[in-house]
Order: structure tokens, then C-alpha cells, then sequence
């Protein structure tokens, strides 16, 4: 494995990080438990020594299975990425931006970004709860809130660092503006954004600036949530629940075809897989600190840690940039 420095801070992260957004199984059609843990545990033994999870995945049992994955291993060799800002519990009020009504469990919540001072001291005690852990390596912002002016915000972050309950604060989905303003408030660790091989929107500003800013920043959905894994395009079903049903909608899904059928001899030479081509791809792009990738299965985790290991070439690096340019 390879590790690699957060911005300014002191955090080494493991360049592939382990996501568990799918392991909460909100929106991803169900969780299989044992699975989840043993993906994790399987993370945690490829020398993935950081873990990304989020309140809202799974409404807490994502940040449980980590607890539960961790608590018999050195937490001063795990780092624990959580989150903050996406209530569904209702303790908002109806307070902050309303972002949609969430099934889970057969009811459905209505979820909000809310991100006032008191909210923030309120999550992240109970995300302490169920990570059983006395602290938290890096605390992200999971979504800007328009109602919550962001001095207040990360002024809540600067007091969690001066009691010693957060290492470091970053943000989430953040545009170039939004990360500069808070960036003002108080210098932030992170911005974890989407970024992949099919949506490249962040390299035009929001890379440019946290590069010269130091900020560092957290890729997410690398895969496409399975979609650049190529499996989706050979049968593999999805369940009815599964928010994949539309997500992967956004897609052209005949040029994503034609282009992995392009760069595939690239991963086949080295005998790995498309997902492992494209997982080292995202960690080598400029100004991508470290790249999140969410596994279901021990197997599927071993897999993406050991992408690291691949070695791409200039000429295979600019050989898949332009197909990308060319096709999208
Ligand atoms: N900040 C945010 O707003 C935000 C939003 C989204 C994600 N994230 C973070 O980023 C992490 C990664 O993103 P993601 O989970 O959305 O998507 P992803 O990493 O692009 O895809 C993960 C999914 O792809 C499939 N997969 C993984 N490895 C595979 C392999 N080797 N072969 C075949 N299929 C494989 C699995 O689902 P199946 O087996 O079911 O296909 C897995 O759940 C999340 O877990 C979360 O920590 C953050």
C-alpha cells in the first residue's frame, strides 16, 4: 500500500481508502453484515489502514461495522473518516436544506443538510457512540447548507479539535467558492468529491484550487458504484431497491461499453481487472490525495487494495486520457 499526506495536516491516509457507503445498505438494495465486517477486516489486513463512512450510510450501521471492525485492532494505526450534516432523524426541526424523502427499513425519512453548531456537537458524539473510538481522524461537512452561515460551522470543528474529539476538519461536495470560504474560516484537511474516469468536473477549478491552497482532496465513486467494473454491462442484476436502478441512468451506457472495451487489453496484460485499472488510474491523477473505494465483500476488497500495486506507464496513462477526451 501506499500513503500519502492529508493537506496540511499530520494525517497519512492509504492511498486507497476504504468506503463503506454500500455496506450500510440504505439505497443500495440491503447489506449483507458478516460480508461487510470481513470486507473490512480484509481492508484492514491488505495494509488499507483508513476508513470512510458517514452517519447517514445506513443510518448508523455503516459507522457501527467499522466500530465493531476496529475495536479489537491498534486505532492508532486506523484512521476513521466520518461525517456530519445529513439528519434524518427528525432532531432538525425541519431546519437546514431538505435534499429528498429516504427509504430505509420500509418507512421513509425525509433527510435534510443541516450543519448548525449545536447539530455538529450533537453528531459527533453519537458517531463516537458507534464507532467506539474517543475521537475522529478527519470530520467532513457532508453537504454545504444554505441556512448555516459556515463561520458557524467550522467554528463547531475548531472546538471539536480543541477538545480532541476530531484530528482534522474537511468538507464534502463542495464547489470551488464554497471550499474558499471555509477554507477562510478555519484551514480545512479535505474536500471529498466525486471524481472518475466518467466525471472529471472537478479537475477545471475545485483541484486547481485546493492544490494551491493545500487542501487536500478525497475522491469518491471511483468506480461509479460498480458501474467501471464492467459487470453491470454482462448481466449482473441489480435489486429493486437499489438506487443504481437510476443512477446508472446518467450514463451513456453504449460509449461507456465501447471505452471499457478499449482500455481492458491494458488490464489484462497486467493480469488484474478492469476495476483495479481504473482505481490506480484515479489515484495517479494530479491533486488526488487519496481515492475512496467501496467493496461489499472480502473479495472485493482485496481486489481494490491490491490495484495500488499496478504500475501504469506514460504512454497507457495518455493512451486512456485521450480515448476519455475523444469519447466523452
Ligand atoms: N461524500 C459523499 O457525498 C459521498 C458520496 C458517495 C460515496 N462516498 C464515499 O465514497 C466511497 C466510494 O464510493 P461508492 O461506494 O459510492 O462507489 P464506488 O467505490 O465507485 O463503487 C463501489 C461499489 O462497486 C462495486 N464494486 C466494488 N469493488 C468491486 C470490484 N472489485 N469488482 C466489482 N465490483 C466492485 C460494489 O457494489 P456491488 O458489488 O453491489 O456492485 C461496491 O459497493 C463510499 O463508500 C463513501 O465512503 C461519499
Amino acid at each position: 500500500m501506499e500513503y500519502r499526506k492529508l493537506g496540511n495536516t499530520d494525517l497519512e491516509l492509504s492511498a486507497l481508502t476504504y468506503g463503506s457507503f454500500a455496506i450500510g445498505g440504505t439505497m443500495w438494495g440491503g447489506t449483507e453484515k458478516k460480508e461487510a465486517l470481513d470486507a473490512i477486516l480484509a481492508s484492514l489486513d491488505q495494509g488499507v489502514t483508513t476508513l470512510d463512512t458517514a452517519p447517514f450510510y445506513g443510518f448508523g450501521l455503516s459507522e457501527e461495522l467499522i466500530g465493531q471492525a476496529i475495536k479489537d485492532r491498534d486505532r492508532s494505526k486506523v484512521q476513521i473518516l466520518t461525517k456530519f450534516g445529513m439528519v434524518w432523524d427528525g432532531s432538525n426541526n425541519g431546519k437546514g436544506d431538505f435534499m429528498w424523502d429516504q427509504e430505509h427499513e420500509g418507512k421513509s425519512y425525509p433527510v435534510y443538510k443541516y450543519a448548525a453548531k449545536a447539530n455538529v456537537i450533537k453528531e459527533v458524539d453519537e458517531s463516537l457512540q458507534r464507532l467506539g473510538t474517543d475521537y475522529i481522524d478527519l470530520l467532513q461537512l457532508h453537504w454545504p447548507d444554505s441556512t448555516t452561515p459556515i463561520d458557524e460551522t467550522m467554528e463547531a470543528l475548531q472546538r471539536l479539535v480543541e477538545q480532541g474529539k476530531i484530528r482534522a476538519a474537511g468538507v464534502s461536495n463542495f464547489n470551488k467558492n464554497q471550499m474558499l470560504e471555509a477554507h477562510q474560516a478555519l484551514p480545512l484537511a479535505s474536500n471529498q468529491m466525486p471524481y472518475s474516469m466518467l466525471n472529471r468536473g472537478i479537475e477545471k477549478e475545485v483541484v486547481p484550487a485546493a492544490i494551491e491552497n493545500h487542501i487536500g482532496i478525497i475522491a469518491y465513486s471511483p468506480l461509479e458504484r460498480g458501474l467501471l467494473s464492467g459487470k453491470y454491462f454482462k448481466g449482473e442484476q441489480l435489486q429493486s431497491t437499489d438506487h443504481r436502478n437510476s443512477y446508472f441512468g446518467r450514463f451513456d451506457a453504449e460509449k461507456v461499453q465501447a471505452f471499457l472495451r478499449k482500455i481492458e487489453p491494458i488490464a489484462l496484460e497486467k493480469d488484474a481487472t478492469l476495476a483495479q485499472l481504473v482505481l490506480k488510474w484515479t489515484t495517479l491523477q494530479p491533486g488526488i490525495t487519496v481515492v475512496l473505494a467501496g467493496a461489499r465483500n472480502a473479495q472485493q476488497a482485496i481486489s481494490n487494495a491490491k490495484a495500488i500495486d499496478l504500475s501504469l506507464s506514460e504512454g497507457e496513462l495518455g493512451f486512456i486520457r485521450r480515448e476519455l477526451t475523444e469519447l466523452f
